[in-house]
């Protein structure tokens, strides 16, 4: 059936050439691995507890290290006394902007495609302070407990310096647009102002939502080793040679001096980039002549890793007496500090979910001196979707429509912003197939379902997060005589089943059982340049091995000679077959690849190859989709709110390991969860500290508070992506947030517009 929809989807498209949405040829004759629930190949390892992460590399002669941070936003180190810490037990060295070594700033997030960095401040180089938290000084030791006690023994004064710590205070002091991959966050189609004033339906509301601070179960670390002049850096990183190549700008040496290791990632979200503790640890290793191990206590993450900015919006959409859309207004504040360049583009999926006349969206930009902001699962779309989905969801109470019927009337044929195709959009039989799933024909009037003491609604909300494949992935496939084969890749596994996916790529490409494959990644000296990040790797690595694969076939079929039953065919007649090549629609005419080998006297063959520009991004507009419902219980007598059920219905493409994929799909549905009920980083705004550093006080959902998560998906391939698949990582926490308030609308009646949805806001 999936090849029938997608013959038929590729047949329809308006030009079936274009380049780069040219279908695969090879991926349409499938050998059953792609869409198999493989269980991740990486997790007896990790149960087994023989997974090493970053923080658990013993290095011979390793020094441990603690870091001190600033007390205040803004001025400079009047005083810095560690004599003590220097004289404590165990302490190897301190290290303070006096004595650290010289070193260039790192490069912030988008002024390279290369950066990861959150800003581009000095590291550790002068006495001046930017933000409350910044490091000051680094003690090493011989344990961390030693290292950890000298450091309370440092002593620092300060010279306090003005600072803009609020966010009222920083918006009155002007704001700018916001620019997100070079482009500014601005679109303006017609006259939305006027279009909505003259609308017969309108509704206009001011949401907020708070800063977030990265939580991943793994907090940051790094243990490096100097050899001689060259750098080993195993990190936990979603950027392996991203972080060589800044690492090496950093100390001024050849990026192939820099090897960077990251086999594990206990979680990244965004946040696994590069801030100061691998810089800091790399120059705490050159001063001491000894390796180092530093990891971020989880106060350290709180302190120096970038949160998702807080944001103020403005959403009004006006409808006719159909309810069509004739404006949409979303426009509103961001922060981001003076050194930094991720502005939270919450309009990010605004432009492409429905069918307006008119368009107005504008992100402004104001400047706070606090911790840098960055990226986090579904930056932009998972509080940008809260206001414009509640704002949805209010409109069809206005007009007494239901919420999904609503949607369904401003379903655009084309990208309603800029005129693009959509490379494949089924939001509709999402939102059918799960409505049906869910019970949706249950829902009541707001606030007249009871049971007990509880308050029950249903609310819906529609998620979306663009398809992205980055340039720069190469991959490089080894076949030996045995007919196994090994794919080298420079990507990353934070948990998401990286290397399970590719195993049944290749394997579904090859024509071999999973045993026969092995993938390697985790390592800079691995081929390409990939980024765990927007939701793409797994396309940026589909699409690297599909053209390793082809130059794998064209070899093989030269190799092969003209002695083979697979002479004369041509690289798009042949698929792989039972460990072997053979022509497509004639199994007869097939060789293995062992007897291949053989014949040419070969012990194995190695390719590597480019995966083509990511063209199909300029053609196509492309975006994963989802249908959230959420069941929500809301205490009469408390406030309090349990989630009873939810329901994820998801349009991504292909689904390449439904059980992989449905672990994604669950896990961002309740980093959701806590983005709607509870995530809230605490903020002292007199002094820009993060008064909340740590799990007692920033909460996430934990297991009682995650209902039983119901995921589907329509499993309709994308024709102009590698495999078929579009990304899955953050679509999940997009739309969960609305859904959430708008079951606990229907619940209460009460419309809270203000994340999180405490139990303050309801009573
Ligand atoms: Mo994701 S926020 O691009 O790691």
């Amino acid at each position: 059936l999936a090849f029938k929809v997608m013959k038929k989807a590729v047949e329809n498209a308006p030009d079936r050439w274009m380049p780069g949405g040219t279908p695969d040829p090879l991926i349409r004759r499938q050998h059953g691995q792609i869409g198999r629930p493989i269980s991740r190949i990486d997790g007896p390892l990790k149960v087994e507890g023989s997974a090493r992460f970053a923080a658990e590399v013993a290095l011979d002669n390793m020094t441990y290290a603690a870091i001190a941070f600033s007390t205040i936003a803004r001025g400079r180190i009047a005083s810095l006394d560690v004599g003590d810490a220097e004289a404590a037990p165990g302490v190897v060295l301190v290290m303070s902007y006096r004595n650290a070594p010289r070193m260039k700033p790192m490069q912030a997030l988008g002024s390279s495609e290369m950066a990861l960095s959150g800003d581009d401040l000095p590291v550790m180089q002068d006495d001046v302070i930017h933000w409350n938290g910044q490091p000051v000084a680094v003690v090493l030791a011989e344990t961390q407990e030693q290292a950890d006690y000298a450091r309370s023994l440092i002593r620092i004064g300060y010279e306090i310096w003005p600072s803009t710590t609020a966010f009222e205070v920083a918006k009155a002091a002007g704001t700018e647009t916001g620019f997100f991959l070079g482009q500014p966050l601005h679109v303006k189609v017609g006259d939305a102002e006027s279009a909505l004033a003259a609308a017969p339906f309108r509704v206009d509301g001011l949401y907020r939502t708070p800063r977030h601070s990265h939580a991943a179960i793994e907090p940051h670390a790094t243990t490096v080793a100097w050899n001689e002049d060259a750098l080993v850096v195993h990190d936990a990183t979603q950027g392996v040679t991203h972080t060589a190549w800044q690492l090496s700008r950093v100390f001024g040496i050849p990026q192939e001096k820099v090897h960077v290791t990251s086999p594990y990632v206990g979680g990244g979200f965004g946040s696994k980039g590069l801030w100061q503790h691998q810089v800091l640890g790399a120059a705490a290793a050159k001063l001491a002549r000894r390796p180092v191990r530093i990891t971020l206590s989880r106060e350290g993450v709180f302190r120096i890793v970038g949160v998702r900015s807080p944001t103020e919006q403005r959403v009004a959409i006006g409808a006719d007496e159909r309810g069509c859309f004739t404006a949409i207004v979303h426009t509103g504040t961001a922060l981001m500090t003076p050194h930094n360049f991720m502005p939270e583009p919450f309009i990010a999926g605004t432009g492409n979910s429905y069918a307006a006349e008119t368009f107005k969206l504008d992100v402004q930009i104001a400047r706070i001196n606090s911790v840098a902001s960055t990226f986090m699962r579904g930056p932009g779309e998972a509080v940008g979707t809260f206001a414009l989905e509640c704002a949805v969801d209010e409109l069809a109470e206005l007009i007494g429509l239901d919420p999904i019927e609503l949607r369904i009337r401003n379903e655009p044929e084309r990208n309603p912003t800029d005129g693009r195709p959509f490379s494949s959009r089924n939001i509709v039989e999402a939102y059918r197939a799960g409505a049906e799933r869910f019970g949706w024909s249950t829902r009541q009037a707001p606030g007249t379902r009871r049971e007990g003491e509880w308050l029950v609604g249903l609310g819906c909300a529609t998620g979306t997060y663009p398809y992205y494949r980055m340039p720069g992935g190469v991959a490089r496939l080894t076949i030996d005589r045995d007919g196994c084969v090994r794919a080298s890749v420079a990507a990353h596994e934070m948990g998401m089943g990286t290397a399970t996916a590719h195993t049944q790529v290749v394997a579904d490409r090859m024509g071999l059982p999973l045993d026969k494959i092995t993938v390697e990644y985790g390592d800079s000296i691995l081929p390409g340049v990939f980024l765990a990040g927007g939701s793409q790797q797994t396309a940026a690595i589909g699409a690297a091995i599909i053209a390793a694969h082809r130059t794998l076939v064209a070899k093989l079929i030269r190799l092969a000679g003209n002695d083979s039953p697979i002479a004369g065919l041509r690289p798009d007649e042949v698929t792989g077959l039972d460990g072997g090549l053979a022509k497509l629609d004639d199994a007869e005419r097939r060789e293995s690849y062992a007897s291949i080998l053989a014949r040419a006297k070969l012990p194995e063959l190695t390719v590597e190859a480019k995966a083509p520009l990511p063209l199909e991004m300029l053609h196509w507009s492309m975006h994963s989709q989802a249908a959230m419902f959420c069941e929500a219980r809301v205490n009469a007598v408390t406030g309090e709110t349990r989630i009873a059920r939810f329901l994820g219905s998801f349009d991504c493409g292909r689904i390449v390991n439904p059980k992989t994929a449905a672990s994604q799909f669950r896990g961002g549905i309740i980093m959701g969860l806590g983005l709607a009920l509870m995530e809230e980083t605490a903020f002292d705004e007199r002094t820009g500290r993060v008064m909340s550093p740590s799990l007692a006080e920033y909460h996430v959902p934990a297991h009682l508070d995650v209902p039983p998560i119901d995921v589907m998906w329509t499993d309709i391939p994308d024709p102009h992506t590698p495999m078929g698949a579009r990304g899955i990582g953050e679509i999940g926490i997009t739309g969960t947030g609305a859904a959430v308030a708008n079951a606990i609308y229907n619940a209460t009646g009460k419309r809270i517009r203000d994340l999180p949805i405490t139990l303050d806001k309801l009573l």
